[in-house]
């Protein structure tokens, strides 16, 4: 929003923090299209006049927030804070007590420096920069995902006190963009992958999955549980309570 500047004359009331991205409450029945005129009616006498700039509605994050906490209780959020990093949402969703994804160190250092406790974050990315190991190491994040060997024996090296979640390479069917060829482990190579670690005396703390962007099966969630399922019960098998 370079240019654009919102002032308290207007009828929303403004709160603007240093980053040049405006929260406004706005009254009741406001949409996001009303919002984006406003800003271009008074944006017409500014330098930065013609560039673009987006408008996100907090205050659906709070209610799909409430949703989830309604319909899945048990269910902790882990926001991938690649889906959108802007200010105004990362640090809702940070002051609701949301948990973070992140797949990079940049991405974990942003989130830290919103005062997000390193607890609160997952370091998501499967094959990871030894450096950013490190970093990571350095912030006390420790949870982080594999879903290959030579990741495991980087972490012993580098981390060996991490816990380990392991990515599972599940059904992506009809997902606009999907995952499976790049990431995640086969249930056969899960289990060796299982067996490795717990020889090397890694911790392995869980599982993950991604049923691809934009997935519209419910078979594919349903199926990638079961999948989990099989990984918890043959971790038991081998003594590792996830
Ligand atoms: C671990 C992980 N979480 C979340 C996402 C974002 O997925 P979505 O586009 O479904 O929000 C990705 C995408 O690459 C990912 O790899």
């Amino acid at each position: 929003m370079n240019g654009i500047k919102i002032t308290s004359e207007d009828k929303f009331s403004i709160y603007q923090p240093p980053s040049e991205q405006p929260v406004a409450v706005v009254p009741d029945g406001t949409t996001c299209i009303d919002v984006a005129r406003n800003v271009v009616q008074r944006s017409k006498h500014e330098q930065d006049w013609d560039e673009s700039f987006f408008v996100c509605d907090v205050g659906w994050i709070l209610d799909q927030n409430k949703r989830w906490k309604k319909e899945l209780p048990r269910v902790e959020v882990y926001y991938a804070v690649k889906a959108n990093s802007l200010q105004p949402v990362i640090s809702t969703l940070a002051a609701l007590g949301c948990g973070f994804d992140c797949a990079s160190k940049n991405e974990i250092a942003m989130v830290l420096n919103y005062g997000v406790s390193n607890d609160k974050i997952i370091y998501s990315h499967p094959c990871k920069f030894t450096s950013h190991i490190l970093f990571a190491k350095d912030k006390g994040v420790d949870t982080m995902t594999f879903d290959n060997e030579e990741e495991i024996y980087k972490l012993k090296e580098f981390y060996p006190e991490a816990r380990l979640v392991l990515r599972l390479r599940v059904k992506d069917n009809g997902a606009r963009t999907k995952f499976g060829d790049k990431f995640g482990a086969s249930l056969e190579y899960s289990k060796d992958l299982v067996t490795k670690a717990i020889k090397l005396k890694m911790n392995v703390v869980g599982v993950s999955f991604h049923v691809g962007s934009g997935c519209p099966s419910i078979d594919s969630f349903a199926t990638a549980i079961k999948d989990s399922r099989r990984i918890f019960d043959f971790a038991r098998e081998l003594g590792l309570q996830f």
